[in-house]
C-alpha cells in the first residue's frame, strides 16, 4: 500500500517562464504542509530544466508529458535520455490528447513505455474511454485493451514500476468528473488486472479534478492519487487543491463512499 497520495500536475501546453516560476515558488514554499502528498510537476519540456533546478532539494519531483523512443533521427522529439539528463523522474505516456491529436496507437504507446522503463523513468500511462464507448457498455474492455502493452512489459520485467492514470475522455477539461462508484469500479478492475501478474500498481484518477472535488475523490477506495490539468496551472487552485487533498487523505476510511 503506497503511503503517499500522488498529485500529478499536468500543465499541458500552458504556462510561460514567469507563470512557471510563480507556480513552482508557491509549491516549494508550501509543500512541507502536505506530508501525506507526493507532488509530480509535469511542465512543458521547455520549462522542465528550470523546474528541476527550482525544486532541487525538495521532495517535489518533475516529470515530462511525453517522450520519443529509438535512436533514429527524430526532429522535434525528446528522448528518455534527455529527460533523465535534465532531472525528470516521471513521464506521462498515452494521454488522450496525444492519442487524438497525434494519432498515437497502442503500439507506439507501448514502445514509449518500454523506452521509459529502460531508462528508469517511471511512466504514468493514461487510459480511459470515450463517451460513446461508455454508453455502449465497453468501458472495461477498452481499458483492458489499452493496458495490454503495459501488462506484457510488466510480465517481461516484473520489477518495473508503472503508474496508471484513469482519465475518462469525457471528463478531461469538461468540468464533469466520473462518479465515485464508476471510479471505484475502474480502479479496482485495473488493480486486479495487474495483480494477476503479481504486480501492484498505483492508480490515479484524472478528469476535471479541482479543489472542490479532490477530497471526495481522494476518499474513494482504490484511488492512489489524481492527475490534474486545468486546476494545476493556477496558483490559488493548486495550493487549495493540495490543502484539501491532504485533508481528504486524513479522513480516508471515514468519508469512504460506496
Ligand atoms: P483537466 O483536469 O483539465 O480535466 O485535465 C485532466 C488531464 O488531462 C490531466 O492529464
Amino acid at each position: 500500500m503506497p503511503n503517499s497520495f500522488l498529485i500529478v500536475a499536468n500543465w499541458k501546453m500552458n504556462g510561460s517562464r514567469s507563470l512557471a516560476a510563480e507556480l513552482l515558488a508557491a509549491l516549494k514554499l508550501k509543500h512541507h504542509t502536505w506530508p501525506k502528498l507526493k507532488l509530480i510537476i509535469c511542465p512543458p519540456n521547455l520549462y522542465l530544466a528550470s523546474a528541476h533546478n527550482t525544486l532541487h532539494g525538495t521532495n517535489l519531483s518533475v516529470g515530462a508529458q511525453d517522450l520519443w523512443f529509438g535512436s533514429a533521427p527524430a526532429t522535434g522529439n525528446t528522448s528518455a535520455d534527455m529527460l533523465k539528463d535534465i532531472g525528470a523522474e516521471f513521464v506521462i505516456i498515452g494521454h488522450s490528447e496525444r492519442r487524438q491529436l497525434n494519432l498515437e496507437s497502442d503500439l507506439v504507446i507501448t514502445s514509449k513505455l518500454n523506452a521509459a522503463i529502460e531508462h528508469e523513468l517511471v511512466p504514468i500511462l493514461c487510459v480511459g474511454e470515450s463517451i460513446e464507448q461508455r454508453r455502449s457498455g465497453n468501458t472495461l474492455a477498452v481499458i483492458r485493451q489499452q493496458l495490454q502493452g503495459a501488462i506484457s512489459l510488466i510480465r517481461a520485467r516484473p520489477q518495473a514500476k508503472i503508474i496508471i492514470a484513469y482519465e475518462p475522455i469525457w471528463c478531461v477539461g469538461t468540468g464533469s468528473r466520473a462518479s465515485s462508484i464508476d471510479i471505484k469500479i475502474v480502479h479496482a478492475f485495473i488493480k486486479n488486472l495487474f495483480m494477476q501478474y503479481n504486480t501492484s500498481v498505483q492508480v490515479l484518477y484524472g478528469g476535471s479534478v479541482n479543489a472542490n472535488n479532490v477530497a471526495d475523490i481522494a476518499a474513494i477506495e482504490f484511488v492512489d492519487g489524481v492527475i490534474v490539468g486545468g486546476a494545476s496551472i493556477c496558483k490559488t487552485s493548486i495550493l487549495c487543491l493540495c490543502d484539501r487533498a491532504e485533508l481528504g487523505i486524513s479522513s480516508k476510511g471515514v468519508l469512504q463512499v460506496c
